[in-house]
């Protein structure tokens, strides 16, 4: 049985007056050891989001390959481990449209938190023409082939299915349209890998994704920042 596990996702917001939402966070997480949770801050909040939640894990929503060097404006995944993150969030569709980052490079980032020991959560995702022209479970298992690392490291790596045209939309793929891709990436991952859904996941849809076969938590944004709208999430993650 894979445990669940629900990552927020705060992308740039938040700010250290937001930390507060931690608090309650960090409870509903310690009142059911079953269910994995995860905190992704800016990088500016992570190394006081994990002293104030040292409970949770706080991750990072980027890393660079490189341990160190002349790579202006970016962090290392030993930087990152030093401030207090356990856990990075690579190839986010965002990452992938703003920041033109290929399949390669998400792969080398995803190698270098794995070998340091973290977790990588790996996103892929179909855009909604893809979807349209039926393209979605090849663009994906081609996002699964180029952007997973073959090296495991001592990290976990997660996959984290997000449709570009669920993020943010408030659209949620069906859990029909759910089970046939996350059953497509169990195909290509194995059983011991988690499959998280994300995009646009909420407290009164939370229920009915985690029901679905092989979805294994989630990977939420805008219902991350705050405690209100998460805490119900981790719940109906319980099993
Ligand atoms: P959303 O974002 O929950 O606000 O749709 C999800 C994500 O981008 O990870």
């Amino acid at each position: 049985m894979r445990r669940k596990l629900i990552a927020g996702n705060w992308k740039m917001n938040g700010s250290r007056a937001a930390l507060a939402e931690l608090d309650a966070i960090a409870e509903a997480a310690a009142a059911d050891p079953s269910v994995d949770v995860a905190i992704c801050p800016p990088f500016t909040l992570i190394e006081a989001a994990a002293e104030r939640a040292p409970g949770l894990t706080i991750g990072a929503q980027d890393c660079h390959s490189k341990t160190s060097g002349a790579h202006t404006g970016n962090l290392s995944v030993p930087m990152l481990q030093e401030a207090g993150a356990r856990l990075v969030i690579t190839g986010h569709s965002e990452r992938r449209a703003d920041q033109h980052e290929t399949d390669e490079e998400v792969r080398s980032k995803a190698s270098a938190a794995l070998a340091a020991g973290l977790t990588a959560i790996v996103c892929v995702g179909e855009s909604e023409a893809q979807r349209e022209a039926g393209e979605h479970i090849g663009v994906v298992k081609r996002q699964l082939a180029g952007s997973l690392p073959a090296e495991r490291g001592t990290g976990e790596i997660v996959v984290a299915y997000e449709p570009i045209w669920a993020i943010g939309t408030g659209k949620t793929a069906t859990p029909a349209d759910v089970a046939e891709m996350h059953a497509a990436i169990r195909a290509e991952v194995g059983e011991g890998v988690r499959i998280l859904y994300g995009g646009s996941v909420k407290a009164d849809n939370a229920a009915e994704l985690f029901a679905t076969a092989n979805v294994d938590g989630a990977l939420v944004g805008g219902a991350s920042l705050t405690a209100a709208q998460f805490v119900p999430i981790i719940e109906a993650a319980r099993s």
